[in-house]
């Protein structure tokens, strides 16, 4: 079914500055290059409200239900970060699953803008999130690293800079643990110079063709001045999502012209920021209109991180305060924890010991809740932290030991990534990964429902029994009626 695409960003921006009140307050601004908190007439920084973007945007929050399903299709808990919803919205993610249980393949696709060499915890989580997602459904996965964005959107960075930050963050990312059999890593520039790109490049070229000034002007806010670079990065950055930019990874002929429409209706899932959502509303209101279409890319959308000074605050690659970076010896932790991380305690013990502290705002308990998987344990700090029985001191002790722990365990890995492996990700190859081997739905649409039947003789039954002669009846005749009801409506358009 087409769900109506929300208005773009810039149009929605324009419209709340001309309703907004007078006086000092500012609304939450959330775009691909711009994250700010909204402000209150004093000034004061506010939290995000995730509920109104995912409102604005008109993308799902997710729920309970979709988090159960996901266990019973996949057979595993959902990750913490899945529980405690710091990814917390998506789009068509069951239609994910429903690929998933029938045991087909779906493209996994994330990516990083390298605008500084060094990567901090809000950088790598996405990443950690995505390998915990290509454990969990065996499918392969594309990385790729915007050198190109990077120089074109900022002002002061030159290519040979991008590209060495591209390479060490590459690093950085290969370290959080991607199986290299499934992992295609990549960096534009030098992907899109290597003569392994041309798929790429048709359906970017292509795609560039769908979408028009206007388009891109309004999902991002480019004007008359912007450089024509940025115009065209946007392709690029949708075209990703296409399992037939990269035929290679299917064992496929990269060298010819013809794409193959195969690999174009292969799905896609992309986890990422919800800042990111623009580029990706753009790709799903034009996939299926490439020559051959691809299906609306899935999406997984996270929470921003919680910056050491606090919620609305951003952690950020230039000041070291606002976060823990991966670089950071013990040491810088313990004194950043100790000396930056917003306190939900009370001014003195005492007060403490009366009141209670709120771990809701208290960044050493959200660091906790970011790495430890312990809900009870959690659970139990939060009480005894509101009941004052655990003090500001216990809290980022707690988190000092886990956030040392974390980029100990990166550090090694790290240190473990030489240049060779880099090159070894980075070379265009056929992966290999097994996807779903127990598929218990053998069709979702009623066309595959019939071309199963005629393979296997009998088609099986939502619980992957073969059905009875009586249940075959019924099923052709709901078959009939759906087709019936499909002529009609292409006969409409
Ligand atoms: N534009 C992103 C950034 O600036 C990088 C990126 C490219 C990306 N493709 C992606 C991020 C897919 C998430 C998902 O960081």
């Amino acid at each position: 079914m087409a769900e109506p695409e929300p208005p773009s960003v810039a149009a929605l921006s324009l419209a709340e500055t001309a309703t907004q009140s007078v006086g000092k307050a500012t609304e939450q601004e959330i775009n691909p290059w711009d994250v700010q908190a909204a402000t209150d007439e004093h000034g004061n920084v506010l939290e995000f409200d995730y509920e109104a973007i995912s409102r604005k945007w008109a993308t799902k929050l997710i729920d309970q239900a979709l988090l159960d399903r996901f266990e019973r299709v996949t057979g595993h808990k959902p990750h913490r970060w899945l529980r405690r919803g710091l990814f917390f919205s998506h789009r068509d993610l069951e239609h994910i699953l429903d690929t998933y249980e029938r045991g087909e393949d779906f493209l996994l696709y994330t990516g990083r803008g390298p605008s500084s060499g060094s990567m901090h915890i809000g950088h790598t989580i996405p990443f950690e999130f995505t390998k915990w997602f290509q454990d969990v459904f065996d499918v392969p996965l594309v990385i790729m690293m915007t050198d190109d964005e990077k120089f074109l959107f900022k002002e002061n960075l030159t290519q040979p800079e991008v590209y060495g930050y591209a390479r060490e963050n590459a690093k950085d990312i290969i370290a959080i643990g991607f199986d290299i059999k499934k992992t295609f890593l990549y960096i534009d520039s030098e992907f899109f110079t290597s003569g392994f790109n041309r798929h790429f490049n048709l359906n970017a070229t292509e795609f560039e063709k769908l979408v028009t000034n206007n388009q891109v002007r309004g999902a991002f806010g480019f004007h008359g001045s912007t450089n024509i670079g940025s115009n065209a990065f946007a392709a690029k950055q949708c075209v990703a999502a296409f399992a037939s930019s990269y035929p290679f990874i299917w064992g496929q002929d990269y060298k010819t012209y013809h794409r193959d429409a195969k690999l174009a209706s292969i799905p896609c899932i992309i986890p990422c920021a919800i800042d990111q959502d623009p580029y990706f509303r753009l790709v799903r209101e034009n996939s299926s209109r490439m020559d051959q279409p691809s299906p609306k890319p899935a999406l997984i959308h996270s929470k921003f991180l919680t910056a050491l000074q606090g919620a609305g605050g951003k952690m950020s690659a230039s000041n070291p305060n606002t976060a823990i970076y991966m670089s950071d010896t013990d040491k810088q932790i313990k004194n950043k924890i100790n000396k930056h991380a917003f306190s939900g305690g009370q001014e003195t013990l005492e007060l403490h010991k009366e009141k209670g502290g709120n771990p809701d705002i208290d960044v050493a308990y959200q660091y906790l809740t970011y790495f430890d998987d312990d809900d009870e344990k959690l659970a139990k700090f939060a009480d005894d932290y509101r009941k004052g029985i655990m003090m500001t001191g216990d809290m980022k002790k707690e988190c000092i030991s886990v956030m040392m722990e974390y980029v100990n365990k990166f550090r090694e890995a790290r240190e473990k990534v030489t240049e060779e492996l880099l090159d070894q990700f980075m070379q265009p190859r056929k992966l290999d990964w097994k996807g779903n081997q127990n598929p218990t739905k053998t069709k979702a649409s009623e066309e595959k429902n019939e071309e199963k039947a005629t393979e296997e003789g009998v088609p099986l039954g939502e619980d992957g029994k073969p059905l009875t002669k009586n249940q075959q009846k019924k099923l052709l005749k709901q078959q009939e009626v759906e087709r019936k009801k499909r002529e009609k409506e292409a006969a409409k358009k």
